[in-house]
């Protein structure tokens, strides 16, 4: 079975301009982007992320950008993520002390907001930009990782994450167990103790890269799974899937690892009963929160991950 029909139609209007204009100036699009980002601004954002600290949950923020093609966005990204890691430290000071033994605040970001893209400079460019944000989060002690993006960026992000570590060990990387090569990489980066956000993958691949059929990609999450549990660094287990929810739990008993050594990581707006079921139970559960201007490549990942996201997105065109 292939993961969903209506994936590769979906992702391929990601890419499109003209039906992000459509799509953008569609009432009703409001509702469901609210379902699954956090609002435009800082000031929108903060409340939900004091909400969901004060329930047990932790949190890794995303400014929403990415495939960023002028400097001046770039530079507009790193002024915002440096205020946001700022004001996200600060709150978490406001809130009474967890049990958490790691950063209650994560952020996440992509290399192509920090200007990869920027021609034969990009990665340059990049690198100096993760740079600054990872010393701005040092100082306040709120964690980085690195989002996982289209196969083209991988080598380069692996790469500049492998480089960063040695004056961060903390920062993480995501993985996605779509692509063929998906164990090996856990093997290696979880042998140099990296923390890893293992999850299925989001993008369009081609079949010589990633798999396509969903038990391929499931087994290769179970097997990456085992893998970085096994492995020195720290795992982070991000799905909605019960099954690999079940693994999650499974092996992280078999192999002793409990909250400050793994934690699940779910998306805001999914599973929303579900995350708070896990927290009930004593597990760490962080929950990725996008906000900003940029929801559209991220929305049209999400509808195409899951037909009923579709239904609920047609739904709330035809609701008043
Ligand atoms: P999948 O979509 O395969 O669904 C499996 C099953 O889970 C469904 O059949 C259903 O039972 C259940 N389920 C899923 N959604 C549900 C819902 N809304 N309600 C009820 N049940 C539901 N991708 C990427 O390429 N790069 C990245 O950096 C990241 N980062 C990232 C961070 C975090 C914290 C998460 C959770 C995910 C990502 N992703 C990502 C996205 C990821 O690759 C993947 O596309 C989605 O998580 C969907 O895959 P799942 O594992 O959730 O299950």
């Amino acid at each position: 079975i292939r993961i969903n029909p209506l994936r590769p139609v979906i992702l391929a209007a990601a890419g499109s301009d003209r039906m992000k204009r459509t799509i953008t100036k569609v009432p009703a699009t409001a509702a469901v982007v609210k379902r699954f980002v956090a609002g435009e601004t800082r000031a929108e954002l903060l409340p939900v992320v004091r909400e969901l600290l004060a329930g047990g949950r932790t949190v890794s923020v995303d400014f929403l950008g990415e495939y960023t093609t002028e400097r001046g966005m770039a530079d507009a990204a790193v002024t915002e993520y440096l205020a946001l890691i700022g004001e996200l430290a600060a709150l978490d000071r406001t809130l009474p002390d967890s049990a958490s033994t790691v950063p209650r605040v994560e952020v996440s970001l992509k290399l192509s907001a920090l200007g990869q893209f920027l021609g034969a400079d990009g990665p340059a460019i990049a690198a100096e930009n993760l740079h600054k944000l990872c010393a701005k989060a040092a100082e306040s002690q709120v964690w980085v990782t690195v989002d996982a993006e289209d196969h083209t960026t991988t080598e380069e992000t692996v790469a500049a994450v492998r480089e960063m570590r040695s004056e961060f060990p903390w920062l993480g990387l995501a993985v996605q167990t779509y692509l063929r090569d998906a164990v090996a990489r856990c093997r290696d980066l979880s042998a140099e103790g990296t923390r890893i956000r293992l999850c299925k993958g989001a993008y369009q691949e081609p079949e010589t890269v990633a798999y396509r059929k969903r038990a391929e990609v499931d087994a290769s999450y179970l097997e990456c799974l085992d893998v970085i549990m096994r492995g020195d660094g720290y795992p982070m287990v991000a799905t909605h899937d019960p099954a690999m929810l079940d693994a999650g739990l499974r092996e992280s008993a078999e192999k002793y690892r409990g909250p400050g050594d793994f934690e699940f990581q779910m998306l805001y707006g999914i599973r929303d009963a579900e995350q708070r079921r896990l927290v009930g139970e004593g597990q760490a559960l962080r929950v990725y929160v996008p906000y900003g201007g940029q929801w559209y490549g991220y929305l049209m990942r999400r509808l195409a991950e899951r037909p009923a996201n579709v239904g609920f997105f047609l739904r709330a065109l035809t609701e008043r």
